[in-house]
């Protein structure tokens, strides 16, 4: 990949920034950021580690919008964070405002951009771009699903004790409590994750990943989570950059999958160089069909509040 930009120079940008840089995933790293000097500070802080690490990715930073232009892929992380006790959907109106002119500017200086959105409420903010983008859902997705499984495999690792390299989750549904990690589908190396965790605690890291955002910012204080964020993106980017074909939950409009459309929901995907290649519709039982049911109209409900493009 030639270029890509980050949108939000913020802490979770920053991070994807250092990793994307740090593996050369593409030539030109821009970050921008509406903050005087704040993009060019996080940039320069990143490019002085590149003799360090060995790469040669050029990153800089900038305040004006034109400097994505011809980006292959713009990440879009800028956006206000929730405050403890606040859902996602408590920054959609905030967010939505920063979001619209952001689309603005991609059509004019990065027209056949893909587009990875990560600011919250993930969901609804990934459906917005799409619609005021009019770009087709390939180029047009979300990060929530990757952050959200890695954060279940994480509490199955602190259960069992097992690598953390073994453990496979897959997370459905909306970045929210009605998120739908789908336990039936995890396992340590192959092996049904029930078989080494009982019931009872399996409920338990279920809710806790659901939840997994609010502990961390309850812990922080004064911010949102920022380490697996930037991590889950670097997972996404590198999958595109490298056409690697990885099927990972992604945010995705669907259209007809999973019994939803004109909705964006994670879901697995194919991501490869021409980037939400295809969506994974796998068979759901009642349970787990009537969760993810509940998540659509979670995020349907905050959808509805969208003013017209
Ligand atoms: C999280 O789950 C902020 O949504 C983000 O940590």
């Amino acid at each position: 990949m030639q270029k890509i930009a980050i949108v939000g120079a913020g802490r979770v940008g920053e991070t994807a920034a250092q990793i994307i840089a740090e593996q050369d995933l593409c030539r030109e790293l821009v970050l921008i950021d509406i903050r005087k000097d704040v993009p060019q500070g996080v940039a320069l802080d990143i490019y002085q580690t590149a003799p360090l690490f060995r790469f040669d990715t050029l990153v800089t930073g900038s305040n004006t919008p034109s400097s994505m232009r011809n980006a292959d892929l713009i990440i879009i992380t800028a956006g206000f964070p929730r405050k403890p006790g606040m859902s996602r959907s408590d920054v959609l109106e905030a967010n939505l405002a920063i979001i619209d002119p952001i689309c603005d500017e991609m059509l004019e200086h990065a027209p056949d951009a893909m587009v990875l959105v990560v600011s919250n409420p993930v969901d609804v903010l990934t459906y917005r771009v799409w619609q005021r983008t009019g770009w087709p859902r390939e180029r047009v997705f979300g990060q929530a699903g990757v952050l959200d499984a890695s954060r279940m495999a994480a509490f199955i690792a602190m259960e069992t004790g097992f690598s953390s390299r073994d453990i496979t989750t897959i997370v459905l549904g909306g970045h929210g409590d009605s998120m739908v990690p789908l336990s039936r589908y995890c396992t340590v190396n192959g092996v049904p994750v029930a078989h080494f965790i009982e019931e009872e605690k399996l409920r338990q890291i279920i809710q806790r990943t659901r939840e997994g955002g609010a502990e961390i910012l309850s812990l922080r204080g004064n911010s949102s989570a920022y380490d697996a964020p930037g991590a889950a993106i670097a997972a996404m980017v590198e999958a595109i950059a490298r056409n690697r074909s990885r099927v990972l939950p992604c945010v995705a409009i669907l259209n007809g999958e999973y019994g939803a459309s004109n909705v964006a929901m994670g879901v697995p995907a194919v991501l490869n160089q021409q980037g939400l290649f295809q969506v994974i519709e796998l068979p759901l039982s009642a349970d787990e069909n009537a969760d993810f049911q509940r998540s659509t109209s979670a995020v349907g409900e905050d959808l509805a509040k969208l003013p017209a493009v």
